[in-house]
């Protein structure tokens, strides 16, 4: 029997092989950016702002830079003088920090470079800032924000609407509309935000852990103005990004120059709290969900209104109507997205970033219809399947939704629910069952690899996609391996460096469906031309057969009769050692300007709802909660989700994928939020004390089912990507276990005991 963490595998699946830097991670062998070790480096220390929003009057740097072993510091104080003396560039890194100007807490405002971390850190503390301070708009329901729809503030987001939804909405029999609200959150991975910079000449060298290294070197390139052909980065092993590591921060830039000015490398390690305001994060959201339903729970209407908090300069959003508009067939939708401008930093992308607010708000209205319905939840979402996106009427390229939620739904033994609220219970404990959809849009972008075989059958694949901890080096390593017929001990893998080709970003779910795509058009590239020699010998066991019905299997070329020739000799026929090709993938919905634009550093991503056909990854999550009668504490003994996301190639790496998204999702219900002091726009746990998430005493027992589907329009390699649908659901499977446990409907996360008593 196969052990939970390694599934067997089921019709479409690759086997559970472990990761390949599994040994390396364990027993500490592992090197992450900030490891690499370097000839005499110098220590960065970053001061930054105290204040939210004002304006730098004064900054006395005396006692900061008198301190023993301090080498240098930048700031605006001395901005003018290194932007003169570096006339031939455009340095634009020194803008970064020129003005006094002061946009967010925590804003980087001065660089300490010294001999030692010690001292670059005693002179921060030294450093003495006088601030002209005004009040900042730091919240969404804080005086002065701006607000501005994102259909306007963007060009490339349109809200998704059909029909006429007011008028469905006011025919309705029964309707439900609700406001929820979801907090701000902060990518807390182990690994923090590191930089070092080492420059040889006019060449530099960036070591920094990052989701798309061909970005961040563009990035610096700007930033610093230099040209990217003489900068590389390089990002082996990440250690936990969830998208925190996906755009570049002002650090690098800055970290470079005080290489550049030091004469020698320079390594930076933010500290915890700086993690919180040098980068970006999931910004809160709030959302005004209506439903219509027919007597029966067939939806007439849906309209679902987002606000999502950023920065006051910037536009990010997330919008994830997108995705919600499409989930059920609703024949009239309404949408609408707003972006509120706050003196915050800029919000960003954090694990399914648009998809955890958003269907947390609808998978929470759903669960409040279901109960005015006296339908049952599983039911509601049945009755309101479809197999066509609503908005478009493109029909999905597979959709498993029901059958994830039956196959879940036997497993969790929901049939034994007893429907009212609060009739569950053991003893002290007052018992809950809840359930909710997780989707995905299947999201993939271009992606270039080189492969080489050998005449010894040793295979190399090189591209530089990455390796966040999520196995992406493993199942790249299967690829290669399964078209080869070659054990995965005969591949080696290289990822992570602007040294290879480009292999997209490593965000939205995309890296295995982009990067393995790639890889297996390379492969087949060497397949066609050992098949062509195979075929083409005169009096080869092969020869004059159908290239179609051949394939490779333990060194050998083998036809369907079972003939076969040896690769060493169609090898020695081709006259050459070693076979290579690189091969560049585009995803369906775009064209090679894709791969100009991955070459540069920028991404744009085919896949998810097209005009023609839908593509997303589905699955259904089931909770049972337990809240104490007396304390009101909250607990998750157990969780079961099933998935469905086409191919999956490694049911080890996917299963864990899954596990982890469903445990964040324990944080996303009920532990975690960045607190905001509304008054001065600081965070107030900036700290992993503080700031809470499920640690092992609050995670029961979470069983992943891994659900068969087939789907051969998403691309060549049939996997639609899970990295990040798991916790997609999980809130408000969690949210509508605690009110059919308590009957309190809490409608704001985290939800904690004090919703509670
Ligand atoms: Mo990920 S949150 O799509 O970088």
């Amino acid at each position: 029997m196969a052990i939970a963490a390694a599934p067997e595998p089921k019709a479409n699946m690759g086997p559970p092989a472990i990761r390949l830097e599994a040994r390396q991670k364990v027993t500490g062998g592992a090197r992450y950016a900030a490891d690499v070790a370097l000839t005499n480096p110098a220590y960065a220390y970053l001061f930054t702002s105290a204040i939210a929003k004002g304006v730098i009057i004064k900054l006395d740097l005396d006692e900061a830079a008198a301190t023993p072993g301090v080498l240098d510091i930048l700031s605006c104080r001395n901005a003018q003088d290194i932007l003169v003396s570096m006339i031939l560039r455009s340095a634009q890194a020194m803008k970064l920090i020129e003005k006094p100007e002061i946009r967010h807490a925590g804003q980087i405002v001065a660089v300490v470079v010294a001999n030692t971390f010690e001292a670059a850190r005693e002179a921060a503390f030294k450093i003495k800032a006088t601030y002209d301070e005004y009040p900042p708009s730091a919240t969404l329901d804080s005086r002065g924000v701006k607000i501005e729809l994102a259909s306007e503030g963007s060009d490339d987001h349109e809200d998704p609407q059909v029909g006429s939804a007011a008028k469905a909405l006011k025919a309705a029999k029964v309707t439900v509309g609700e406001m929820y609200e979801t907090p701000a959150q902060h990518h807390n991975a182990i690994e923090l935000f590191a930089t070092t910079c080492a420059w040889k000449d006019d060449e530099l060298t960036i070591h920094e852990p990052s989701q798309f290294v061909y970005g961040l070197r563009r990035d610096v390139a700007t930033n610093a103005g230099l040209d990217p052909k003489k900068i590389r980065v390089i990002s082996k092993l990440v250690g936990g990004a969830f998208g925190g590591k996906g755009r570049p921060t002002t650090r690098t830039a800055l970290i470079a120059l005080a290489a550049e000015r030091a004469k020698r490398p320079v390594k930076l390690v933010a500290t915890r709290s700086q993690n919180f305001t040098i980068g970006r994060y999931r910004a809160e959201t709030r959302h005004r969900v209506q439903l219509g339903a027919t007597a029966a729970g067939a939806l007439e209407a849906l309209e679902h209104d987002g606000w999502e908090l950023t920065g006051r300069h910037d536009s990010f959003f997330t919008g994830g109507t997108d995705t919600t508009a499409r989930m059920y067939a609703a024949p009239n939708v309404r949408t609408k997205v707003s972006i509120v401008h706050a003196d915050r930093a800029q919000a960003g992308y954090m694990r399914a970033p648009a998809e955890t607010p958003y269907v947390y708000a609808l998978e929470t209205a759903l669960d409040e219809l279901a109960v005015k319905l006296g339908v049952d939840p599983v039911e509601l979402r049945r009755i309101n399947d479809t197999q066509r996106d609503p908005i478009t009427h493109a029909p999905y390229t597979s959709r498993s939704l029901m059958q994830c939620y039956d196959e879940a739904a036997l497993a969790f033994g929901w049939s034994r629910r007893k429907p009212d609220a609060g009739s569950m219970r053991d003893g002290d404990w007052q018992v809950g069952w809840g359930c909710a959809t997780a989707v995905y849009p299947t999201r993939m972008t271009a992606a270039a690899a080189r492969v080489t075989l050998t005449r010894q059958g040793d295979v190399r694949v090189e591209t530089a996609a990455h390796e966040l901890g999520t196995g992406a080096l493993t199942v790249i390593a299967q690829t290669a391996s399964e078209r080869f017929g070659v054990g995965l001990a005969g591949v080696h893998v290289e990822l992570g460096d602007t040294m290879l080709p480009p292999g997209g970003m490593a965000a939205d779910s995309s890296t295995t469906a982009s990067a393995c795509s790639a890889v297996l058009k390379a492969c087949d590239m060497i397949r066609d031309q050992l098949f062509e020699a195979a075929t083409s010998g005169v009096g080869a066991p092969l020869h004059g057969r159908d290239v179609s019905s051949l394939r490779l299997a333990d060194a050998h070329v083998v036809g369907p009769d079972g003939a076969k020739e040896t690769l060493d000799v169609v090898f020695a026929r081709l006259g050459t050692e070693a076979i290579s090709h690189a091969a560049e993938w585009v995803p369906p919905g775009l064209d090679n300007g894709a791969l100009a634009q991955l070459h540069m550093g920028d991404i744009s991503y085919g896949g998810g709802p097209m005009k023609d056909r839908a593509m997303f990854a589905f699955g259904a999550e089931f909770v049972e909660v337990r809240v104490h009668s007396l304390t009101r504490e909250i607990r998750v003994p157990r969780m079961i989700g099933a998935f469905a996301a086409g191919r999956i190639m490694n049911t080890r790496t996917a299963r864990s994928q899954l596990m982890g998204g469903m445990i964040w999702g324990i944080g996303s219900a009920l532990h975690e939020e960045t607190e905001i002091d509304a008054a001065r726009g600081r965070y107030l746990n900036d700290n992993l004390g503080d700031y809470l998430v499920p640690v092992n005493a609050d995670v029961g027992a979470v069983d992943v089912i891994l659900v068969p589907e087939e789907d051969d329009q998403v691309n060549p390699a049939g996997v639609k990507g899970l990295g990040e649908l798991g916790i997609v659901g999980t809130a408000a499977a969690i949210s509508n276990a605690v009110f059919h446990a308590t009957g309190t409907r809490v409608r704001k996360l985290p939800i904690r005991i004090e919703n509670l008593l």
